[in-house]
């Protein structure tokens, strides 16, 4: 496995690897690797892709001043002995300033689908997030890239952004990898105290009760959304929204869907936490 510090080596890398023939998948992530962000390497395998990249970049853009950016796990060492083991076979983990070099004053910037929900709490993320895949897209150059639908609007972001500026990419949006007792695997997990760590499973139970209830033949946006809040606010501190979306365009359902998911972000103690459940 080839570890390297400078985007411009990476890029060598992914060139040589496709003049070789290689097809190449890319998974970018933020590091403090989990089981949730090793099944992406796997799905890009099975997506087939011969050459597997993976990216470990704590992107500033998308923490405003107030989040977590300066808490934010770092575990490299851990990190980079996962990807060996999963056979991932590039690492980019760039030098600090090397992806927003001075004088650096360019965004990319997703419209209406980044406006709502997590939009909503985290007005400037979208733009941060779609930025740096932007960058990464284009150092990795053609390939498949693997994305968690645990960051279901993120996913959809990084989709339409593909879409609209005709980026000769595959996103491939992979599913939740969740503990065994239904919670979504996350790098922040491990800010939870054993107390909050129970509360937080308010979210999964919320979820699936939802999920019963459309089984059901329940389809009203907002009884739906009634169903997820209950386990939530008697576990969570505050919740910033229960959004129940059309899965593409994420607006709102009304009560002739035949598709939905539900998305929830909620606060237990000082950590942030989301997670979402594709209806069927
Ligand atoms: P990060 O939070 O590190 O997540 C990297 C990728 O792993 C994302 O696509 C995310 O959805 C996926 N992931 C995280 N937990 C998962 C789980 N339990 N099951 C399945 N997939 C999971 O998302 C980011 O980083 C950043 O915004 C990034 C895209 C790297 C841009 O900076």
């Amino acid at each position: 496995m080839q570890v390297v510090r400078d985007p411009k080596a990476f890029r060598e890398a992914c060139e040589a690897a496709r003049v070789r023939g290689e097809r190449v998948g890319l998974v970018p992530t933020m590091g403090a690797l989990h089981e949730g962000h090793l099944s992406l390497v796997d799905r890009a395998r099975s997506e087939g892709a011969t050459f597997v990249a993976l990216t470990i970049f704590v992107n500033p853009l998308q923490f405003a001043a107030h989040e977590d950016l300066g808490r934010y796990p770092r575990t490299l060492e851990a990190d980079l002995e996962a990807c060996r083991s999963r056979g991932v076979d590039l690492v980019l983990v760039p030098e600090d300033g090397s992806m927003y070099p001075p004088g650096f004053q360019t965004e990319v910037a997703v419209g209406g689908i980044t406006k709502r929900w997590e939009g909503v709490h985290r007005p400037s993320h979208f733009a941060g997030v779609t930025t740096v895949v932007c960058k990464l897209f284009a150092l990795t150059g053609p390939c498949v890239a693997v994305f968690g639908r645990k960051d279901y609007q993120q996913w959809r972001v990084i989709e339409r952004m593909t879409l609209d500026l005709d980026l000769p990419i595959e996103v491939i949006g992979h599913p939740i990898v969740r503990e065994e007792d239904g919670l979504a695997l996350s790098s922040r997990n491990r800010y939870l105290s054993p107390e909050e760590r129970t509360r937080a499973l308010g979210i999964a139970r919320g979820l699936h009760a939802a999920n019963e209830a459309w089984r059901a033949g329940m389809r009203d946006a907002d009884a739906l959304a009634a169903i997820v809040r209950g386990p939530v606010e008697a576990a969570f501190d505050s919740i910033d929204y229960v959004a129940v979306a059309s899965p593409r365009s994420l607006e709102p359902i009304d009560g002739s869907a035949t598709e939905a998911v539900i998305l929830v972000a909620a606060h237990v103690g000082r950590t942030r936490l989301i997670d979402n459940l594709e209806l069927a």
